[in-house]
């Protein structure tokens, strides 16, 4: 793995990603509607729902404006670019956009010979918002957890996968790698974090989930280097939740008929990343309570 296009490398999740993997000696190009504020790798404006843009960003061999025109191949897409939460435009909006950026990204990485795409599903395609009338089924919720998309986004995430299971049928060589990301946070979000511990209910809707950008970063590139051929999808959350208070006591609390599948020591994560930790090796390094502040940040 050398060469790395990132779709949606301008965004808040990307622009760590770019970041990590340029920082592991990568060749990456950033393709996004709009420039990115850190930009550490090279910029191509492309709109995803145009398919044609799409084949020229992922053909490297392709236009005389390319930056990278010089290589053959990627070797991988990164593929993030989305409207990335429900309630940020109209459903059909939100559907459209993600739906045909994710086929159109899927569909040129496979007729360019690209055979890794890591991609950003959601875990809102496990049921979020979680409330104590809509409850998940069992906690910590895990990958076996049935999908119930509330959203046209969350819709958009779960067809997702399908694509990239009916996608890999069609190209068995292929490996599609989602990572159901948590809710991405930067350092300068931890300062909202001390807001939400008087009240338990704030932070309900995903189980007090979140995964720091850095390690989503990590997944991504452990995602890229991984043995794996297949369709498949991992939740990936930091390890402990965004609350003080333990996390038996978050479920005895707001969710007291969820049954508990497993213990949930201390302020482990109610958003199991068993699966990512198993087959990716994905480790989080980074927690809120390691105090950091912004700019400060180890
Ligand atoms: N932010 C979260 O909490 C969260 C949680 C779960 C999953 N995700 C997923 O992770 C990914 C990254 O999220 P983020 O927080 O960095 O979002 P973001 O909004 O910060 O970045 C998304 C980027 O995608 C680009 N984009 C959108 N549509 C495009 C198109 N048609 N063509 C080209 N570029 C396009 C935008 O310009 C933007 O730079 C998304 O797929 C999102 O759905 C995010």
């Amino acid at each position: 793995m050398k060469n790395i296009v990132v779709t949606g490398g301008s965004g808040k999740a990307g622009r760590a990603v770019c970041r990590h993997l340029v920082e592991q000696g990568l060749n990456v190009l950033n393709v996004d509607t709009v420039p990115s504020s850190d930009p550490v790798c090279p910029f191509y404006r492309v709109d995803l729902t145009d398919r044609g843009q799409v084949m020229d960003a992922l053909q490297w061999t392709g236009g005389r404006d390319h930056p990278f025109r010089s290589f053959a191949t990627p070797d991988a897409v990164v593929h993030f670019a989305a409207i990335r939460a429900p309630d940020l435009a109209p459903e059909d909006v939100t559907f459209r956009n993600n739906m045909m950026s994710t086929y159109n990204v899927f569909d040129a990485a496979m007729r360019v010979g690209i055979r890794r795409v890591v991609w950003a599903s959601s875990e809102t395609t496990l049921g979020l918002p979680f409330t104590p009338d809509n409850p998940p089924a069992y906690a910590p919720v895990d990958e076996e957890h049935p999908m119930r998309p509330e959203s046209a986004y969350a819709l958009s995430k779960d067809l997702g996968e399908e694509m990239a299971r009916q996608f890999h049928r069609w190209n068995p060589d292929s490996s599609f790698i989602g990572l159901r990301l948590s809710n991405v946070m930067e350092v300068q979000d931890y300062d909202r974090f001390a807001s939400w511990q008087t009240d338990a209910a704030i932070r309900k809707w995903n189980l007090w989930g979140y995964i720091d950008a850095r390690d989503c970063a990590q997944a991504v590139r452990r995602a890229l280097q991984v043995d794996f051929v297949g369709a498949d999808h991992f939740i990936i959350a930091n390890a402990d939740t965004v609350m003080e208070q333990t996390s038996a006591e978050l479920m005895a609390e707001i969710f007291p008929d969820v049954p508990l599948r497993a213990a949930v020591p201390g302020h482990e994560t109610l958003l199991s990343i068993d699966k990512a930790r198993r087959v990716l090796g994905f480790a989080p390094e980074f927690s809120w309570r390691d105090g950091q502040t912004p700019g400060g940040g180890a």
